[in-house]
């Protein structure tokens, strides 16, 4: 069989993440913009994913087999139909598929139209309407800009005060621009955060390991939010009980309710979770594609290579099952300012030293190659992700690697896998 030609589109941590796994699998691998880490692996050229149509032109062209969407953004702009129209296989959904992502309020409705467990909300699109949605709520709710907003349109209200101030700030301020012409109350979920990702063609679905990132940028789970600043795989909180709860409950109601109104899922589906006491499972938000960092560690701990289970999904012809892997972490360097305004052009030293540690692989999500070496390009600056025989041994694994990197200001969580290793002790155990 000739070698299979991949398009990976995207230019960060995740997509390095797949990008290496293809690489690995026999896949000749090709990125789109990608960047200079991801460059020392596979070959990038110097296309933007958002660009529809030279996206198109390259994949045809490059008489790829298949193209592998990274971010949601060309996802929304409808890459995967273009792509299919000019006869491309793309494992990513169509635009149609992609409102479960880029819209909140068109998420929540279908969630109701298939009974699919998640918070109850009110979608309100003038401040008129603000009051009376509040005091429909016993509590503050969650406040979510209805579009996309780069993991920023989420605000986890203390208050009611606060909860109008933020409601308030898209509807009228334009905090978000037009994701925030609408806004979401929705009830505050408690329980355990896990991510369960899965890979579909349609109709069918193979499972990864669940996982769980970690959002805040301090220990304990206090700061501004990120992109996330690590990941685990797998998250014990989802034993294989929950994990069959949230494949019946929540993933075929919704390949089915998706295949029902016209616009079949084709691609990964991140489901954000919220896992209450009892284990039932919660949809927090669906994400049409592979989070980051969560990829990182999903993907280094495969077991088997992913490569044939990606060229089955756009054939539709998918072997449902679940995906074997090793207990994986990824541990994300960020620059100086990060979230805020992270500072670039710092020099990262130790790369070298981090990658010779057994079980490692350093993904690089924005770094640049200078002359004298690779300097910092982005907010998240690497993924250092190892893999291991139990979970402790794959975080202490990372945190060896991490500590063989130098950046001026960087930040890293000490704390990454706290929760994780806490619940493999046992109950009594608690985060410190
Ligand atoms: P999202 O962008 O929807 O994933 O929301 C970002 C974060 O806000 C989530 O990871 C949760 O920590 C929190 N969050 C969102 N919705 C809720 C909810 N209904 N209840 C509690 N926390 C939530
Ligand atoms: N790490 C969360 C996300 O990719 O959305």
């Amino acid at each position: 069989m000739p070698v299979p030609k991949i398009l990976i589109l995207g230019g960060g941590g995740r997509e390095h993440a797949i990008a290496h796994r293809l690489h690995t699998d026999g896949a000749e691998v090709t990125c789109a913009p990608g960047n200079d880490g991801i460059a020392e692996d596979v070959r990038c050229v110097p296309v933007d994913a958002t660009d529809v149509s030279a996206v198109v032109a390259l994949a045809r062209d490059g008489g790829f087999d298949a193209v592998v969407v990274g971010p949601e953004a060309p996802l929304v702009a409808g890459v995967a139909d273009a792509l299919a129209e000019a006869g491309v296989p793309c494992l990513g959904p169509s635009a149609a598929a992609a409102r479960l992502e880029g819209s909140k309020a068109f998420a929540k409705a279908f969630m109701e139209r298939h009974e699919i467990p998640t918070a109850r909300a009110v979608t309100v699109s003038s401040v008129a309407d603000l009051p009376g949605a509040l005091r429909s709520f016993d509590a503050p709710p969650v406040v979510k800009a209805d579009g996309l907003a780069a993991g920023k349109g989420v605000v986890v209200a203390e208050s009611f005060e606060e909860a109008e101030a933020a409601a308030r700030a898209c509807l009228e301020g334009g905090a978000f621009g037009r994701a925030g012409e609408r806004v979401l109350l929705e009830e505050r979920l408690s329980g355990e955060e896990a991510s369960y990702f899965v890979l579909c063609d349609g109709t069918r679905f193979v499972g990864f390991a669940p996982a769980q990132d970690h959002k805040r940028l301090l220990d304990g789970d206090r700061g501004p939010n990120t992109g996330g600043m690590g990941a685990v795989v797998p998250a014990p909180v989802v034993d294989d009980d929950v994990r069959r709860r949230i494949e019946e409950r929540i993933v075929e109601p919704t390949l089915a309710g998706a295949r029902e109104e016209g616009f079949p899922y084709v691609g990964v589906l991140f489901v954000g979770l919220m896992i209450d006491p009892h284990g039932d499972p919660y949809v927090v938000e669906f994400n049409v594609r592979f989070g980051d960092p969560e990829a990182q560690p999903l993907l280094f701990g495969l077991d088997v290579p992913l490569l044939p289970h990606v060229l089955a999904a756009v054939r539709g012809a998918l072997r449902p099952g679940t995906l074997p892997g090793r207990p994986a972490a990824t541990v994300v360097v960020a620059a100086e300012g990060y979230p805020t305004s992270p500072r670039k052009g710092d020099p990262i030293e130790g790369l070298e030293a981090a990658a010779a540690v057994p079980g490692v692989k350093v993904f690089h999500a924005g770094t640049r190659k200078m002359e004298g070496g690779f300097v910092t390009a982005g907010g998240r600056v690497l993924g250092v992700c190892a893999r291991g025989d139990d979970l402790p041994e794959a975080l202490a694994t990372a945190y060896r690697a991490v500590d063989c990197i130098r950046i001026p200001g960087m930040q890293v969580r000490r704390d990454i896998g706290a929760r994780a290793l806490a619940r493999l002790r046992g109950p009594g155990h608690d985060v410190t």
